[in-house]
């Protein structure tokens, strides 16, 4: 099969043979024979050298050679992909961290995995800490609706539960002494309104009394603390949802959506950024809508038990984590579920490989 010469090669030729470079050396060099090297030689010659070929076969040849060039002009004008107006986003002075804490559920927490919460604490410091709610389990509340027998939910008291909870807020609040702290009411810190109401139905008066004895906030010191509480019954920062909180560009809800696509369903009832909790199961799903661009739904999992009692039989799917977000001055952010697996977090040894 005769061998294809590029323009490349023949160029090198033309040039090497007027250089004074032998007919043999420029063979070696394109590892060809000397009749094939005076060939292309021949072929480039300077027009009005006497030749051999007719007039017609000589056209024939500068005719395609024409054509090769002509190709190669089109593809060295082709436009190059540019990277104008490129600019990589740089850190600003105002940028944090802030970390949500899903589900601890008070007795019922999972120490290991809590523990590596609180390791990771230590290192990243966040300037705000989101209690996406139940970090009380208050299981013994629905002791009305046990059935004889079944103790599963009341191996533990009120104030153990209570005093659990009020170490997680210590030891996360020691390691995060700046941080501002929202904590939002869970369906298990409900319970307890929902019980003095069922209590006391016939008297207002003993139900605020109650409430003001054994509400969550009050238990847990969240006023003394400085921690911001959302009550799930009533509306805060200006949200048409109850019980749920926006911080910059995210909202903040325990969550009422279960099932295998909690995350789908929740981001299409907020249509914008929302971070849940409620379903113990770590999850994201994404989307983009018109008004708000890009969104997304996030659930971090949960730091308590991953098979409590109450579930019987049933195999949970629940996870082990919390949630972490970089954000930016203007409230736009990074979102990431971090796993805690078998009690170990990965996120401090292998972000610090990054330098
Ligand atoms: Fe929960």
């Amino acid at each position: 099969m005769a061998r294809k010469w590029t323009i490349d090669e023949d160029d090198a030729i033309l040039s090497m043979r007027e250089s004074g470079k032998s007919i043999d050396q420029i063979a070696k060099k394109f590892n060809a024979t000397a009749t094939q090297i005076r060939h292309r030689i021949y072929l480039h010659r300077p027009e009005g050298e006497p030749s051999e070929q007719t007039d017609s076969v000589r056209i024939k040849q500068l005719e395609k050679r024409v054509v090769q060039l002509q190709k190669a002009l089109e593809i060295a004008r082709r436009p190059k992909p540019e990277m104008k107006g490129v600019s990589l986003a740089k850190r600003s002075k105002g940028d944090y961290l802030r970390v949500i804490i899903p589900d601890t559920h008070g007795c019922k927490v999972n120490v290991p995995a809590f523990s590596a919460l609180l390791a990771d604490l230590e290192v990243l410091k966040p300037k705000e800490v989101v209690w996406l709610g139940d970090h009380l389990d208050c299981g013994g509340f629905l002791a009305q609706h046990h059935t004889i027998g079944y103790v599963s939910e009341t191996d533990y008291t009120f104030e153990d539960d209570v005093a659990a909870c009020n170490t997680h807020l210590d030891a996360v609040m020691e390691r995060c002494p700046k941080a501002v702290h929202h904590y939002l009411e869970g369906n298990h810190e409900v319970r307890v309104e929902r019980w003095i109401t069922t209590q006391t139905l016939a008297n207002k008066a003993d139900s605020n009394y109650l409430r003001k004895m054994f509400g969550p906030e009050l238990v847990l010191n969240l006023a003394k603390r400085g921690v911001h509480w959302y009550a799930r019954g009533k509306f805060h920062m200006g949200v048409t949802v109850p019980g749920t909180i926006k911080l910059g560009k995210c909202h903040f809800t325990h969550g009422s959506r279960t099932g295998a696509h909690a995350a789908s369903a929740m981001l299409r009832d907020f249509g914008g950024n929302i971070v849940y909790g409620h379903t113990h199961t770590m999850d994201s799903a994404h989307s983009r809508s018109v008004h708000h661009g890009s969104i997304g739904a996030w659930c971090p999992g949960a730091l308590c038990e991953l098979q409590p009692m109450y579930m019987h039989t049933q195999v949970t799917r629940w996870n082990h984590g919390y949630g972490l977000q970089f954000v930016r001055e203007d409230g736009g952010f990074l979102h990431v579920n971090v796993p805690i697996i078998e009690g170990v977090s990965y996120l401090v040894p292998l972000t610090s490989a990054i330098g």
